[in-house]
């Protein structure tokens, strides 16, 4: 069975309904950048900080990899698709989901977050950003689900009725 990887930008959910799906449906569940820290044993913003963004694509790369024959729901960071080679195995290897979310939304989730390195820069930014993502996730993605205004449970049972479980 192929693992299904969810992606979308930061604040979009990603961990909480990869967690939903995977246990309404029995299934091992991912957080890959909990994956990165466990392997690196360090934080992810350690990371940035220490080796930059290029190096920390690089790991997620190796990490999506990892766990594209392995049956799992994978949530991923919301950065996953900055990288070409991520995107080609998030359209090759995996049923992938976009969970997309409007800014405004997001800003409301984050306001206090101070763990992320990429929200750390001017809201001009982090909206550039996402602007910047958003055809990067659709080129990714196999099914789109709109998480805004609708609980996990409601999206993940959405999501679950649009892929076929083997
Ligand atoms: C990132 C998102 C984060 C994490 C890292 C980079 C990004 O994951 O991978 O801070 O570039 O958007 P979340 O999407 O889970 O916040």
């Amino acid at each position: 069975m192929t693992s299904i990887a969810l992606i979308g930008y930061m604040g979009s959910g990603k961990s909480t309904i990869g967690c939903q799906l995977a246990s309404q449906n029995h299934r091992k569940f991912i957080d890959l950048d909990n994956e990165i820290t466990k392997f690196e044993g360090r934080e992810i913003a350690t990371i940035f900080a220490q080796e930059g963004e290029e190096y920390f694509r690089q790991v997620e790369e190796k990490m999506l990899n990892h766990f594209c024959e392995d049956n799992v729901i994978v949530a991923t960071g919301g950065g996953i698709v900055m990288n070409q080679n991520s995107r080609d195995v998030l359209k090759n290897c995996f049923q992938t989901i976009w969970l997309e979310v409007s800014y405004s939304v997001v800003e409301e989730r984050l306001q206090l977050d101070d763990t992320r390195p990429l929200w750390k820069q001017s809201k001009e930014q982090r909206q550039a950003l996402f602007e910047r993502r958003q055809g990067l996730y659709e080129e990714c993605a196999d099914i789109r689900v709109s998480v805004n205004e609708r609980s996990p449970k409601e999206i993940a049972t959405e999501i679950e009725r649009s892929i076929s479980f083997i």
